[in-house]
């Protein structure tokens, strides 16, 4: 069995000397530190299971000390010994995050049942994390939604090339979904099983990023103070997501070409050749063939990691997921706020449609969020929706979306939006509507029966 590693912090010599001859050698493995700045120091080089130790920290105060120790680790279970008198202080320290307090004296049966009851503790967090990624690893299909035409045929591309080990090369603006669908090709994949892991070359910087992905031996370079496995290893057996691919510089990009070609590739620092099997999928959100022609990205790199080139459109050019998606969010809203709107009314749909979305989805998810929270009814109007919105409308109603529609298309638009609108403010009285609108009512519930546009019947007949 292994042992668990228990640390101590005491600044007497005598206490830590007892501490070592406390504990049952054959199940723990104490370890002393003579104040919480030599414990830190350990904790960056070596874990521990718990910590026990005096409330009268050594060196500074006991809370600060819990909070320094935290810092190195959250989930670090930390027990402290109270002397008469400083009981108030570690029922406060337990509020902070404490595990558990001892009263000085105490016998050492007791001290290794609170230490048993922290080891179990911190097992279950990380089983709890465990199953938590695994859980998240097999979200199901329903929650990427696809209605729209487009949208089906890359989810049926996805079907196709997941189970093969084919790099996949995703192209789309900010907001289409890169992340879930690289998610989703590791789920329908036979690597389902083993990790998917995600790397962002943007937010990384240059200098680290080779260490990040390769690992790195301990000194290889200054504040390597211990060998790290890279993300390649971590991800052997499953999928590697590299996210904006395109801003991974031009001196990176053989090592990166010499892994996916054959699998091999050199820790930092190393001369031993490590090996790892890797799936790649790649996104970006800019048009990589531009940055091959500026000589910015390796025409072979370029060939290697695109394999299968997936495009995702952008929401303005698949309107028909906005409906979808926005019922998806709604629903998923409600799960956790008891008073979300249920829906979205006519005119505030017709806004959702004609907007041009340049965050895609993700804006339209923080759209739908803000208007629930800020919308005290049933139904989602367009005064809960956000200027940017509304505004379309007033200036000029030609926007993006439209120009990437057939004149035809957009005129019907434009004609939806403006009856739903003149409805609305009719107060859904036909013969108010026409006359604001200057035409007949007969033309008016022509229009409205053409363009699907929902009416009230308000009785009086109509005049031929
Ligand atoms: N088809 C979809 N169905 C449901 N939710 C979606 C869909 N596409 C995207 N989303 C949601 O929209 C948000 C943005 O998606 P994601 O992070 O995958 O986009 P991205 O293309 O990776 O963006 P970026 O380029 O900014 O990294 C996420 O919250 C995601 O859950
Ligand atoms: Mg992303």
């Amino acid at each position: 069995m292994k042992r668990s590693n228990i640390l101590f912090i005491d600044d007497q010599q005598s206490a830590r000397d007892l501490f070592l001859r406390l504990l049952d050698p054959h199940k723990y493995k104490p370890i002393v530190a003579s104040g919480v700045a030599a414990a830190e120091e350990y904790l960056r080089h070596e874990t521990a299971d718990v910590v026990v130790t005096d409330l009268r920290m050594p060196d500074i105060d006991g809370l600060e000390g819990l909070e320094r120790l935290h810092a190195t680790d959250p989930d670090l279970p930390v027990v402290l010994i109270t002397a008469f008198g400083t009981v108030e202080t570690a029922v406060e320290a337990m509020k902070r995050g404490a595990f558990d307090y001892l009263r000085k004296p105490f016998d050492p049966a007791e001290l290794e049942i609170v230490i048993d009851r922290a080891i179990a503790h911190r097992q279950l967090l990380r089983e709890n994390q465990r199953l938590r990624s695994e859980v998240a690893r097999h979200a199901g299909p329903e929650d990427i939604i696809c209605a729209a035409p487009a949208m089906t045929a890359v989810m049926d591309l996805i079907a196709r090339v997941a189970p093969s080990d084919f790099s996949v090369l995703m192209l789309g603006e900010s907001g289409t979904g890169k992340d879930v669908f690289a998610q989703r090709i590791h789920q329908l994949s036979g690597r389902a099983k083993q990790s998917f892991v995600s790397i962002n070359c943007s937010a990384i910087p240059e200098h680290l990023l080779e260490s990040e992905l390769f690992g790195h031996e301990k000194g290889a370079f200054s504040g390597a103070n211990q060998a790290r496995e890279g993300f390649f290893a971590e991800a052997d057996g499953g999928t590697l997501f590299l996210d904006e691919i395109g801003d991974m510089s031009l001196a990176l990009q053989p090592k990166l070409l010499r892994v996916l070609q054959n699998g091999e590739y050199y820790r930092v620092g190393s001369r031993r050749l490590a090996k790892t099997d890797v799936r790649l999928v790649c996104a970006s959100n800019r048009a990589i063939e531009d940055l091959v022609e500026h000589g910015q990205f390796r025409q072979d790199l370029y060939y290697r990691i695109n394999t299968v080139r997936i495009d995702l459109p952008p929401l303005r050019q698949r309107t028909e997921d906005v409906p979808a998606l926005v019922a998806h969010f709604l629903q998923r809203l409600a799960a956790h706020h008891p008073r979300v709107p249920r829906s979205v009314s006519p005119a505030a749909m017709a806004l959702l449609l004609e907007y041009a979305w340049p965050g895609n989805v993700r804006e339209l998810e923080h759209v739908i969020e803000r208007a629930s929270l800020v919308c005290d009814g049933d139904e989602i109007t367009p005064q809960s929706l956000p200027r940017e919105l509304r505004g379309a409308g007033n200036a000029g109603f030609a926007s993006a979306a439209h120009v990437e529609k057939p004149y035809k298309d957009a005129r019907r638009d434009f004609d939806h939006s403006y009856f739903v609108h003149l409805l609305d403010r009719a107060g859904n009285n036909v013969q108010k509507a026409a006359d604001l609108a200057g035409v007949h009512r007969s033309t008016l519930y022509e229009k409205l029966a053409a363009l699907g546009v929902p009416y009230d019947h308000d009785g009086a007949p109509l005049a031929k």
